[in-house]
């Protein structure tokens, strides 16, 4: 049974000093309280703060006004430290570079939900659980069949999600600690399963149910890749590589797919529903759909010699943008972009240095000395190196997403369930600055409202 109530840091935010406004409207001066949380954590202003100025009683007040949430802190959260300028990345504390060296990811997995590193008999209650849950309902199997031999992993990922729903409706019952635990047991557990069977499916392969003699990874590349043999054994340096794979994409704070979450799950819908709107986020390509894409750029990028066109591309906007490049958060190397370059350079000491890799490592170089992408502080992010390990390991492209959606459901979780406990929490609901017409009298253009569009026009 997992620990819901980690006693943990002071999760409260400090008062720092104040922040003083004047409306050069009404010339008032308004006070915030500038708050801090953590040890090293970051300042803010409450933006209800702004509330109260007004220029007129009946007036809403101001607000900010912030697309793409480029700096508004939508939770606290005592999960993932990240320090974008400094490259660190931290799990409950945990420096990233020793949980990808020396945990596993099912530690991890209890880690971030529970905020410290299981005891041996709490790690072994959580894996015998996440084993034991790791089948799923033989209806799923139908479903999945019923996709087209081409459909993309990561539209039949999340639809398989949403449907788990479907079958465990006591799913809803999420401010009960014991339905939110087996919520989550039942997601880390079928994510593999669900995710194998995507891949076969689209091969054309039989299903291979779960082996639970096996680790998680090992599990999953033998519902992945088994074929006749009687018992599955991965190649350890790809067993090896994927675990550390999956610690390094197991959380990442508030991204989009983690937004997703939490905003849907803010409507109190149940996990299932709330994760496959994660898997949904993920899918776009500038987000998890990134390591996808960096393959399909190398490819046509064709040969090492046509690098330097492909980079005068990018910078004059005519050609796409550098995928695998930039981030949001991340203004020097990508932590995590580390550790997989030292482990792609592993897996190719197994099975060999080819063109793509070649090619990458000269992007990789050209784009590094370059005053374009200097300037705007763009380095590889994790995405770069991962879709060429990933298809080494004989995955295919459009596989490359799924991969990051079963680590993802981790943190995922570990993030809901956090935003469940926070009392400050509510549904999510952004405001809007309006811009569009003032009122105006309806009188309608149509001269009929309701066209026959004829018998034969249907198509599938
Ligand atoms: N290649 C070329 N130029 C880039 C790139 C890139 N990969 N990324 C950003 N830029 C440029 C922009 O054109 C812009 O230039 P400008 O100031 O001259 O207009 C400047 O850098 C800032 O870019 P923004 O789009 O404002 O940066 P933002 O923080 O919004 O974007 C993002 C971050 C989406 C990751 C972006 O860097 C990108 O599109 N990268 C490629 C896709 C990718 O690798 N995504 C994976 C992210 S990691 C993850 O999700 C796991």
């Amino acid at each position: 049974m997992s620990n819901t109530g980690s006693t943990g840091p002071n999760t409260e935010l400090r008062e720092m000093g104040t922040l003083d406004i004047t409306d050069s409207r009404t010339k008032k001066t308004y006070q915030s309280k500038i708050l801090q949380g953590g040890v090293e954590g970051d300042t803010a202003v409450r933006a209800m703060d702004l509330r109260q100025i007004k220029t007129a009683p009946g007036e809403f007040g101001l607000m900010t006004y912030d697309p793409a949430f480029m700096n508004t802190a939508s939770c606290k959260s005592a999960i993932t430290f990240i320090d974008g300028d400094k490259g660190i990345l931290r799990y409950r504390g945990y420096p990233i570079e020793q949980l990808a060296e020396k945990a596993t990811f099912l530690e991890v997995a209890w880690l971030l939900r529970n905020g410290e590193l299981p005891t041996q008999s709490e790690y072994d209650g959580w894996v015998h659980d996440i084993t034991y849950h790791t089948y799923v309902h033989e209806n799923i199997k139908t479903f999945l069949q019923g996709f087209r031999y081409d459909a993309h992993p990561m539209s039949m990922l999340c639809s398989a999600v949403a449907a788990m729903s479907s079958f465990y409706p006591e799913a809803k019952a999420i401010h009960d600690p014991e339905q939110r635990n087996i919520s989550i047991v039942r997601l880390l557990a079928k994510l593999p399963t669900l995710a194998a069977f995507c891949y076969r499916h689209v091969k054309g392969l039989p299903f291979i149910y779960p082996d639970n003699d096996l680790s998680y990874v090992e599990n999953f590349l033998s519902m992945v890749a088994r074929m006749s043999e009687s018992k599955y054994e991965g190649n350890p340096v790809f067993v090896k590589a994927l675990e550390i794979l999956f610690i390094l994409h197991a959380d990442h704070e508030q991204n989009c797919s983690t937004s997703a979450v939490r905003a849907v799950g803010s409507s109190q819908v149940d996990p299932f529903s709330a994760v496959a709107a994660g898997v949904a986020a993920l899918y776009g390509p500038l987000h998890g759909g990134a390591n996808e894409q960096v393959l399909r750029m190398i490819k046509e990028i064709e040969h090492p010699n046509n690098v330097a066109g492909f980079i005068d591309d990018v910078k004059s906007g005519k050609g796409a943008r550098l995928m695998g490049f930039g981030h949001r958060v991340y203004k020097s190397y990508d932590p995590r972009a580390k550790i997989v370059k030292q482990l792609a350079d592993e897996v190719f000491k197994q099975v060999g240095m080819d063109k793509d890799l070649e090619i990458a490592l000269k992007l990789e170089e050209a784009a590094l000395n370059d005053e374009y992408f200097i300037s705007r502080k763009l380095y590889p992010n994790v995405d770069f190196y991962t879709g060429l390990i990933y298809r080494s390991m004989a995955f295919p492209t459009d596989f490359f997403t799924v991969l990051f959606a079963v680590a993802r459901t981790a943190g995922w979780l570990a993030q809901w369930e956090e935003m469940l406990n926070d009392k400050e929490q509510k549904i999510a609901r952004p405001r809007q600055i309006y811009v569009g017409y003032g009122e105006r009298g309806y009188s309608t253009k149509l001269t009929n409202p309701f066209p026959k569009v004829g018998k034969d026009s249907a198509r599938p």
